[in-house]
């Protein structure tokens, strides 16, 4: 049947998404299967209806994309889609919500607050600055590619960081920083089939994966499978299925984390529904040390769009 391979968008992840989607498009092409972009920040609803696509590949990063809303829109027009559904992706979206349904599953995350980020004042700030200890992270839930997010190592910067999460965001999270390693684990599947894939190191310049250095810098290391002993990989690996599950996701994702430097604690920081498929994003490395190439990887996403 006819495919359609959703990508580009309107939130601020739109350039990541057009490189995501042009990587889908071709891997698809390749593969046999009869694909076409289709730019769902350039065009309507009705004429995405209009294209009479049999399934659908979702390829859009942020909000009206990932979040929940074109998936609630394309249960409607009655198209089959890659991922997760209307719940998880809306939860997965949100960095606080997911953190909320981890803890409430007993699963380990970083210590955290919430704030309205229009109706906070200043003293509140502090106080909880020193309740989660400094250095803390300072996180616009709702985005990604690390926009809005900053490490706030002293007082003096903790309102400068909540102004720039307050441009993307109506609320600031704050969370306890994890010294250690950074890891991320994709997960395949649904419920009892789901399955973790090797899991990826990151060793970013001075530690910091930011947007130039997730896809622009050479710089960055990745290591995968990632060197850890077996059992502490197992154990990760297991980690990042019941967090998947736990979220109600489906198809495909990847579980971020931080490995704690002190005691090798894993600690999840997000969960992303519909991951980067850019060259060079970390599902289809993870994939390939599995010895599953990018056109198996989106011909196996493709097929988890159930008919
Ligand atoms: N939000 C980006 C696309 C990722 O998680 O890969
Ligand atoms: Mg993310």
């Amino acid at each position: 049947g006819k495919v359609g391979v959703l990508y580009g968008g309107r939130s601020a992840e739109r350039e990541v998404s057009l490189m995501s989607g042009a990587g889908v498009l071709q891997a698809l092409r390749n593969q046999g299967v009869d694909a076409h972009g289709f730019d769902t920040g350039l065009c309507s609803l009705s004429e995405l209806a209009a294209e009479k696509f049999d399934r659908v590949f979702i390829a859009l990063h942020g909000r009206y994309g990932e979040d929940g809303s074109l998936q609630g829109a394309l249960e409607q027009l009655g198209i089959p889609y890659t991922g997760s559904g209307v719940m998880a992706s809306a939860i997965a979206m949100d960095k606080v919500m997911t953190k909320r349904i981890w803890l409430s599953h007993g699963l380990p995350t970083p210590r955290f607050a919430a704030f309205d980020a229009q109706a906070t004042p200043a003293e509140e700030l502090h106080r909880t600055a020193s309740e989660l200890g400094l250095p803390l992270m300072l996180k616009a839930p709702h985005e990604g590619s690390t926009i809005g997010i900053s490490k706030v190592n002293s007082a003096a910067d903790l309102e400068a960081g909540f102004a720039l999460c307050a441009k993307y965001d109506e609320v600031v999270l704050a969370e306890e920083f994890i010294s250690g390693r950074e890891l991320t684990v994709p997960v395949l599947g649904k419920g009892r089939t789901a399955r973790a894939l090797p899991i990826v190191e990151i060793r970013a310049p001075q530690g910091n994966y930011d947007y130039q250095n997730k896809y622009f810098s050479d710089d960055t290391q990745y290591l995968c499978p990632a060197p850890l002993d077996v059992e502490l990989t197992q154990t990760i690996q297991a980690l990042a299925v019941r967090a998947f599950n736990a979220v109600g996701c489906s198809g495909w994702a990847r579980v971020d984390f931080m490995l704690r430097a002190t005691d090798n604690a894993p600690y999840l920081l997000e969960l992303n529904s519909s991951p980067g498929m850019t060259g060079h994003s970390l599902v289809p490395m993870s994939a390939k040390a599995s010895g599953v190439s990018y056109e198996e990887l989106c011909v196996e996403i493709l097929r988890s769009a159930a008919l």
